[in-house]
């Protein structure tokens, strides 16, 4: 599977509340992004992981915010299809590679992105995207590391996304704007799906 081309928006998810979890799921899926990245930033990550992966056959749910081989091993446990990561620390890539599971290590500088491609990798997360220099880096990096594709995630959201996913050596973005903390608390599923189908329409 090549994470970057299933989807042009991966939306990254911060879940308090586990109960929310599948019909968020179910609302992301219906608005036409399968893809779909919880973040182990809360205690109910793992769980809810569990069972957007029992109970949303058409979702490709991974878990981002993977920080250790210990993480690594719990994603997968929990049913995760693919890990992401802010960075990619030697020891995290090893477990990541061990895993068998796809992943997205994370780079922000022409020296990182060149230790990861060093090891193989050429699909990476570029984080965080706006603060790192946004679209004009990664055009950048382009010239130098062609080979290298990347999602971008960090400060992008449905306005600047078309001008990344123009790129040649961006497959997908990834943002939060998808999941806003009230639409979740208030259990506003139908804006979810909307949100969704917009940005499932940047690509189609
Ligand atoms: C991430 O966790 O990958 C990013 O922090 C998401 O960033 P955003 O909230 O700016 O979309």
């Amino acid at each position: 599977m090549t994470i970057l081309d299933l989807a042009p928006v991966v939306p990254v998810v911060v879940i308090d509340d586990v109960e929310t979890a599948v019909p968020l799921a179910r609302a992301l899926v219906a608005g036409g992004l399968p893809v779909i990245e919880v973040t182990l930033r809360t205690p109910c990550a793992l769980d809810a992981i569990g069972r957007i992966a029992a109970e949303v056959p058409d979702a490709v749910i991974g878990a981002g915010t993977v920080r250790s081989p210990a993480d690594v091993r719990a994603c997968v446990e929990a049913g995760a299809r693919f890990l992401v990561s802010p960075g990619g620390t030697p020891g995290l890539v090893d477990a990541m590679l061990d895993s068998g599971v796809p992943f997205l290590a994370g780079a922000a500088t022409a020296s990182e992105v060149m230790a990861l491609a060093e090891r193989g990798l050429t699909e990476l997360k570029f984080f965080p995207a706006g603060p790192a220099g946004g679209v004009a880096y990664l055009k950048a990096l382009a010239g130098p590391i062609p080979e290298v594709r990347f999602c971008p995630t960090g400060g992008i959201r449905l306005e600047t996304a078309p001008e990344y996913l123009a790129l040649p050596n961006v497959g997908c973005v990834g943002g939060t704007w998808l999941t806003p903390a009230d639409a979740l608390a208030s259990g506003d599923y139908a804006r979810i799906e909307k949100l969704a189908s917009e940005a499932a329409a940047l690509r189609s």
